[in-house]
């Protein structure tokens, strides 16, 4: 089993690495330590023993009160329901898209399915889901907001290849064009549709003025955040709007 390294990168707040050699990439899976413990990305299924081990290692596993995650794939959702049988209370946590069209009938237990007007109390910490369709992609995405922190969960957005730090406070525009280039290359091409939608939704999230940006695949981001936010629209449309 490979071993998952996990970083407290602000209060409460633990980034549960996974490095994939295979893709040269990581695979974060973050952890808010409260009265109701919250899991953001239920990771692939084939690691949710290294994934609880390492949870386990933080709290136990069985007292999950939420596993959220933005959009309907694999890495952040196979294992939600290996999750729900360990963990009777938790609920699994989406934007309303994700319930609907997927997550009730895929789901041991049916989700909270949220819209920005709700809010998700775990103790200390209050969240939102701001629906984001198509970003990164699928047509459920979302991101999380813890608003207390000003964290936001943001899934691939800010996408690194590499084996990264665990947090960063320098530009994470350089190190997303390169991997938004590279992903253009491969099998993967197309990974971040950029529509008419794509710059205002990135606005209206740097209007959130995070102050860390929890990366699923990457370093995470200390600092204010609405700048590399809006800059981030041009990255997409220059790597994925061209010629296809
Ligand atoms: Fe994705
Ligand atoms: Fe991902």
């Amino acid at each position: 089993m490979r071993m998952t390294s996990i970083d407290e990168i602000a209060p409460d707040l633990f980034r549960l690495c996974i490095y994939v050699p295979d893709f040269d990439m990581q695979f974060n899976h973050f952890l808010v330590r409260d009265e109701q413990p919250l899991l953001f990305h239920a990771g692939f299924r084939r690691m949710f023993p290294e994934l609880r081990e390492a949870v386990s290692r933080l709290i136990d596993p069985t007292t999950l009160g939420h596993i959220a995650w933005s959009h309907f794939e694999s890495d952040e959702v196979g294992a939600l329901n290996h999750w729900l049988e360990i963990a009777p209370q938790a609920q699994p946590v989406c934007t309303l898209v994700g319930k609907l069209v997927s997550v009730d009938d895929f789901a041991i237990r049916p989700a909270r399915g949220m819209t920005a007007d709700d809010v998700l109390t775990t103790g200390k910490y209050r969240y939102r889901f701001h629906r984001s369709p198509h970003l990164p992609h699928g047509w459920d995405a979302g991101v999380l907001f813890e608003e207390t922190r000003r964290t936001l969960f943001c899934s691939d957005l800010f996408h690194q290849f590499g084996k990264c730090d665990p947090v960063t406070t320098s530009d994470l525009i350089e190190p997303s064009r390169k991997a938004m280039q590279q992903m253009q290359q491969g099998p993967l091409a197309d990974y971040m549709p950029y529509t008419s939608q794509t710059e205002g939704v990135l606005r209206g999230l740097a209007g959130l003025k995070p102050e860390t940006l929890a990366v699923m695949h990457g370093s995470s981001y200390i600092g204010k955040s609405d700048k590399l936010l809006t800059d981030l629209a041009g990255v997409i449309k220059e790597s994925f709007n061209d010629g296809h």
